[in-house]
This record gives C-alpha cells, sequence and structure tokens, in this order.
C-alpha cells in the first residue's frame, strides 16, 4: 500500500488536535469535472485524453458506467486517462443495471445521456443515493420523450428508456442545480431544436464549458430578472479534445479550514480550479477574516486555476448571503466548522438544498456539532453557529456522506478531546488520502490500533 491510501479504506478514524499544519498540498482532481470528462469523452468522436482526473469512488462509478454503455475507458502508463468516444448516436444499453454507488453527479449526468439516446438502462445506487430526489431530473427528461419507470416517490431504481429524437426542452428549474442542468443539456444535445434551462441563480458550469470545449454551440445569459439562462444548439456534434482536471475546490475547502483553525499554520494549495461559481467559501472565509491569498492565477484546460495559500487566522462570524449559496453549496459543512471556533455568530441562509446531498446535511452537521459542544439552531432553509471553544470528544457517524467526514475530522483537530468518525471509507468517493495527506502536514488522524 502507498503511503496516499494508508488511511483511506479505514472505515473508523479519530482527529486529534495537532500542532500546525504546513506544506504543500496537493488536492485531487475535481469531482464534477472529472465526471464531465469521462461522460463527454465518450460521446466525441475520437480520442480523448484526460489528465489529473480524480479516481475516487464516484468518478469511478462513472467510468464503469460508461463502459457498460460501450465507451472504451483505460487508464494509461502515465496515470492519464483515455477515453474512445462513440459519438451521439454510438452507446449501447447496458447488460446489467448501472450502479452509481453514491454519486449524484453520475446517476444524474447519465440519465440525461439515456434519455437522448434510443437505449434502455435501469440505474440503481447505494442507501444513500436510493433516497435522494430523482423527480427533478426525470419530469424534465420525460418531458423530452424519454420513457421513465421509478420506484414510489421517483426514488432509485429508475430505468430509462430514451429517444434519438429528442425534443428539444425549454425547462425552468426551481432550484439552482447543475446536475439537473446538465442532465437537461446532455438530453439536449441529440434534440432537433435549441434547448433551453433556466434557473434562479447561476449553478456551476463545467458542463456547458466543456460542451463548448469538444464543440457545441452553449451560450449563457443573465436575465432581467437575474435569472440565469443556459441555450443549447441541439444535434450537436462532439469532437474529442484533450481535457485537464484541475485540483478540486471543494477537496481544497478542507485543508483551507484546517489551516485556518489551526494554530501557526501556513500551508499553500496549488492549481486549485477557481471557476467564480465555485469560490463561495474562499470570499466567505477572507470576509470572516481568513488570511487567504491568491496567486499565479491563469487559464489550464479552458478552466481558471489558481494557487492558494493559507494562514492560521483569527476569524470572525458573518451572515453569509443566500444568493452565494450556489458558489459554495457542497462547503456549508466545512464552513460550519470555522464557525464554530470563529468569534460571534454565522448565519447560513437559503440553504434548503442541503437537506438532499448524501445526506440531510443540516440536520446532521447541527446534531453532530451540538454533541461536539457547539451551539447551533437550524430550520428547513438556514443554520446559524454560535463560535466558542469545541469540547469534542464524541464519535460521528458519516452517514454514507463524505463531506460530513471530513468535516468532522477537521473539527476534530481544534477540539479539545479527539473526534472520531466511523463511516470513513466513504472519503473515497471524492478524497481519496485525504487522511494522510493531512497527516503529512503536520495533522493527527488515527486509526484503531492495529489497523
Ligand atoms: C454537482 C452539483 C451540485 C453539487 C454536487 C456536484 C455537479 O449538486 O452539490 O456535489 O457536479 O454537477 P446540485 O446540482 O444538486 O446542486
Amino acid at each position: 500500500m502507498d503511503a496516499m491510501s494508508k488511511l483511506s479504506r479505514n472505515e473508523v478514524l479519530t482527529s486529534h488536535r495537532q500542532a500546525s499544519l504546513q506544506g504543500t498540498f496537493n488536492v485531487p482532481g475535481d469531482k464534477s469535472i472529472s465526471h464531465r470528462s469521462l461522460i463527454l469523452g465518450g460521446l466525441a468522436v475520437g480520442i480523448t485524453n484526460v489528465s489529473g482526473l480524480l479516481e475516487g469512488d464516484d468518478v469511478m462509478a462513472t467510468a464503469n458506467a460508461m463502459r457498460a454503455l460501450g465507451v472504451e475507458i483505460t487508464r494509461t502508463d502515465t496515470g492519464a486517462w483515455q477515453i474512445i468516444g462513440v459519438g451521439l448516436h454510438g452507446l449501447v444499453s447496458p447488460e446489467q443495471p448501472l450502479d452509481l454507488g453514491n454519486s449524484g453527479t453520475g446517476v444524474r449526468l447519465l440519465m440525461g445521456v439515456v434519455a437522448g439516446q434510443p437505449i434502455t438502462a435501469t440505474f440503481t445506487g447505494d442507501e444513500s443515493l436510493s433516497v435522494r430526489p430523482m423527480a427533478r431530473i426525470t419530469d424534465p427528461l420525460a418531458k423530452m420523450g424519454a420513457k421513465i419507470t421509478s420506484r414510489e416517490g421517483g426514488l432509485l431504481p429508475v430505468t430509462i428508456t430514451g429517444t434519438a429524437t429528442p425534443l428539444a426542452a425549454d425547462h425552468s428549474s426551481k432550484v439552482a442545480s447543475a446536475q439537473i442542468k446538465s442532465a437537461v443539456l446532455l438530453a439536449g444535445l441529440n434534440a432537433r431544436g435549441t434547448t433551453i434551462v433556466t434557473e434562479p441563480h447561476a449553478s456551476r458550469d463545467h458542463s456547458e464549458s466543456m460542451m463548448r470545449h469538444f464543440g457545441a454551440s452553449v451560450s449563457q445569459d443573465i436575465n432581467a430578472d437575474g435569472s440565469h439562462r443556459v441555450t443549447l444548439a441541439g444535434e450537436a456534434e462532439l469532437v474529442a479534445k484533450d481535457v485537464l482536471v484541475p485540483g478540486d475546490p471543494s477537496s481544497s475547502a478542507f485543508v483551507m479550514v484546517a489551516a485556518l483553525i489551526s494554530a501557526d499554520s501556513d500551508i499553500t494549495i496549488p492549481a486549485v480550479g477557481m471557476n467564480p461559481l465555485r469560490t463561495g467559501l474562499i470570499t466567505t472565509l477572507q470576509e470572516m477574516g481568513g488570511n487567504i491569498e491568491i496567486s499565479n492565477e491563469r487559464i489550464e484546460g479552458g478552466e481558471k486555476i489558481a494557487d492558494i495559500r493559507v494562514r492560521h487566522s483569527k476569524l470572525t462570524g458573518i451572515a453569509v448571503p443566500p444568493e452565494r449559496a450556489a458558489s459554495m453549496i457542497d462547503e456549508y459543512p466545512v464552513l460550519s466548522v470555522a464557525a464554530s471556533v470563529a468569534t460571534g455568530q454565522t448565519v447560513m441562509q437559503g440553504v434548503a438544498e442541503l437537506r438532499v446531498k448524501e445526506t440531510d446535511r443540516i440536520k446532521v452537521m447541527a446534531d453532530g456539532l451540538a454533541m461536539a459542544g457547539v451551539t447551533v439552531t437550524y430550520d428547513d432553509n438556514s443554520m446559524t453557529v454560535t463560535g466558542g471553544a469545541v469540547k469534542g470528544g464524541v464519535s460521528i457517524a458519516s452517514q454514507h456522506d463524505h463531506r460530513i467526514a471530513m468535516s468532522f475530522l477537521t473539527l476534530g483537530m481544534v477540539a479539545e478531546e479527539p473526534i472520531t468518525v466511523t463511516g470513513c471509507e466513504t472519503i473515497n468517493t471524492s478524497f481519496p488520502g485525504f487522511a494522510d495527506l493531512i497527516n503529512e502536514c503536520g495533522g493527527a488522524i488515527t486509526a484503531p490500533e492495529g489497523e
């Protein structure tokens, strides 16, 4: 076993208060971009080489699903991934159900793909994915002409028979969700007319950027009421092009918060994705007083990236504006950890979508923080954390949620008593090697003796 994967399959990890974090952290590739590179690479004509692909469980589930749909995907000796695209009409019906494990992005984007092809596929997932809402995806796809059956309540397993001639959609989504938007756009690639998706705020736009990178015609506009509109020309042709995956800002979030809250820390995270629709946490932490320096900003593979230097800082609570939620939706769990040691209150509003992530992240964070001695209040759409001393000395169940697991391991770094997290294997979905990387830079995350 190499050093990077020593602790990554451990179910139980304990995080201890530590000295400072120092050094350079290379975070793994962006999960959202990795999924999209496998999917769009498979739908393009020609060979796509992907470097920096996240080799986490979620992305590997998408790779396996694309293989089952007829795409050849291999990891080369250099660590790059090669995808032999079959074009927009070349997929085949898989022989077995497509099991996307824990991955909401994988299952939802692939539903869009299948809906726009004359093939049939059944989608399944783990315990967490099987209770997450799918009607928000299957309803618009059914309107585009796909035949869809699901378990009661629109839950997995879902079976989709797609069509070679999907109807172009004009879909207005109630929530800002890149997964909904991307599913409709992916089905729209084969539609005869123009597909339009409108969302209340802009969600991450990696699908739009990568579709353009592969040659599709996609535009993004802001409507007079502030809502965001994406327009895609149908009957697209995608041509293979290499993809460079930047470091995942959502993974760097844990490392950033860990350094901000641990005394005397000074760390650098190179080559992190800085797409403005993903950087809400950096803005928020800077407003809280976090010493975060962004340097060496550049464009690589069509995405903005930069190096991030983070030093221990005294943080003060703020009210995070609700319109920022889409740009940091996955970062609220770890923001609530930073808020636990900040002076005063941090108010997070407009966060109802957190309830339908891998777990109900408002409730699971609030309950766990309260157990660790932090003062938290919450309702369906908001959470308020009052900072202070963190007692710790608790055991928290990840509930199949990687971000819950990493958030509480981060909290353990400053708690008076260690914090244990069970179900830590879920971290492998997005950040294999998290605990080892933290330890290499001065952290103290341990597995039970004998493991
Ligand atoms: C993602 C979109 C977001 C995010 C998820 C990744 C994506 O979900 O929470 O981790 O890659 O499209 P929603 O689209 O449900 O907001």
